[in-house]
């Protein structure tokens, strides 16, 4: 390879992340994590990707931790490496939009608790629902990374994403993610998409994808050569499968080429030697299921995310219905075209999964229409790249429905000081009200569990307190 000018590829590590996202449902406790934080922070990764997604959530619901708590934690011991986070744009990490106040406000907390880098999307590329969170990281001095959800379908031309990238540019982000959560883009085609980006803008160009289909480490292969700056990998332990391509694999794959890491092999096998018996402690008592590590080639012939396909399964094993599973799946890209042909990412991939289980159960197309469905096609969750079916939008909504064309977070007032009245009680941070903002319920069953260890750890201080200064 000689002549060819340097050019490392850098690494965005995702096992605090995505990767237990992907596999193990998000379930990986702060305290598995923080033993090997110091030597992560050696590798000299570009970023940590530890932080949004749906680790706040699942931290809070299920975990009974303070995902800002968690935060601090990080930021205390990776003293070297840039942390990321993932940002649902308007919808922040929960499932509606919300007031340009709450994204804000969540913005500045999580610069400030420690993110250095928020990846922002939005499920149907409407860059109006990412522009108030990328001008509040471009105020906080975070840099603001707008990822693109990548897809397939007659909309999805390379045009389309050039034009997109470069709007990107104008809005003021400082870097763009092309985010295939379905690993739907195949290495020649990662080729073309990587050139004629880096051609197009000026930005650093970020390629994040999912092995579901088998492809991916053969797709980082030809976007490296095609000049992409930075890969999300993971760790072995937790890559492959739904999750990422392996760290270690990627940085042996350039060794010695222009494009070499430059990251420590020895380094990065003491911290697969930490996480190792974490996942063999998942396999054993079933977080971790095997079916997740092979590869689905469904996602490629039905262009579905991997987590929508074991989700319509349990839909239908609820219903009693197994046996529609392929008559629904044939149903979700007639489902996706009617809705304006979205990216089927969360939560898209909810509301066109769940509307084509129901088109299949009633056996009438839209004989009923989920609140998701009407709401998307009201423009409530914004504009889709496609017109909707407007013979289906009148079933759905009749015939003189009120619809919005304009930005949606523009109806939603303020509300901020309301979600600080409501929790007022529960208050003991700043940063309690958006966790309430998110999840109300979920958070306060967390503020009333961190009250009672709280009181339980009281009364044990003045125990021995009593004990060892008898009166
Ligand atoms: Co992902």
């Amino acid at each position: 390879m000689a002549g060819i000018e340097k050019k490392p590829v850098k690494i965005t590590e995702t096992i605090l992340r995505d990767a237990h996202q992907s596999l193990i449902a998000t379930r990986m406790t702060t305290e598995q994590m923080l033993p090997i934080i110091e030597k992560m922070d050696k590798v000299g990764y570009h970023s940590v990707e530890c932080w949004g997604g749906a680790t706040f959530d699942a931290s809070l619901r299920f975990l009974k931790e303070d995902p800002w708590d968690r935060l601090r934690k990080f930021r205390d011991g990776f003293k070297n490496t840039k942390l990321q986070m993932l940002f649902r744009g308007q919808n922040i990490l929960g499932y509606r939009p919300y007031a340009d106040d709450v994204v804000e406000y969540f913005v500045q907390k999580s610069v400030a608790n420690g993110i250095d880098i928020i990846r922002i999307f939005d499920c149907l590329n409407d860059l109006r629902n990412l522009q108030t969170a990328v001008k509040a990281a471009n105020k906080e001095k975070a840099e603001a990374q707008v990822a693109l959800s990548y897809t397939l379908g007659d909309a999805y031309t390379l045009e389309y994403w050039v034009d997109i990238a470069k709007r990107i540019q104008d809005m003021g982000a400082d870097s763009i993610c092309i985010k295939d959560m379905a690993g739907l883009l195949v290495p020649y085609k990662a080729t073309e998409l990587i050139g004629a980006l880096k051609e197009a803008v000026d930005l650093p160009i970020q390629l994040h994808t999912h092995y579901t289909s088998g492809v991916a480490s053969m797709t980082y292969l030809k976007a490296v050569e095609a000049g992409v700056d930075v890969i999300d990998t993971a760790m072995s332990p937790f890559a492959l499968g739904t999750s990422q391509p392996a760290t270690e694999v990627m940085v042996e794959t350039f060794k010695d080429t222009p494009y070499d890491t430059g990251l420590d092999q020895k380094l990065l096998s003491e911290i697969a030697d930490y996480f190792r018996p974490i996942r063999d402690e998942a396999l054993e008592s079933g977080l971790l299921n095997p079916k997740n590590m092979g590869v689905n080639i469904k996602t490629l012939l039905y262009q579905v995310p991997g987590g929508m396909l074991s989700n319509l399964t349990s839909q239908l094993k609820e219903q009693g219905a197994e046996d529609k599973f392929y008559d629904v799946l044939e149903e979700v890209p007639r489902v996706r075209k009617d809705l304006g042909e979205p990216p089927l990412v969360t939560p898209s991939s909810q509301i066109v999964g769940t509307q084509a289980v129901f088109n299949v159960l009633m056996g009438e197309r839209y004989k009923m229409a989920t609140k998701e469905t009407k709401d998307i096609l009201s423009g409530k969750y914004g504009e889709t790249v496609k017109p909707f079916n407007e013979e289906v939008k009148e079933k759905v909504l009749g015939k003189d429905a009120e619809v919005i064309t304009c930005r949606p977070a523009d109806l939603i007032p303020d509300e901020l000081d309301t979600l600080r009245k409501e929790c007022g009680q529960w208050i003991q941070q700043d940063e309690d009200v958006l966790s309430y903002a998110l999840f109300p319920q979920v958070a306060v069953d967390f503020f009333k569990y961190r009250a009672a260890q709280q009181t339980k750890v009281d009364a044990e201080m003045a125990d021995t307190k009593n004990g060892s200064y008898p009166v």
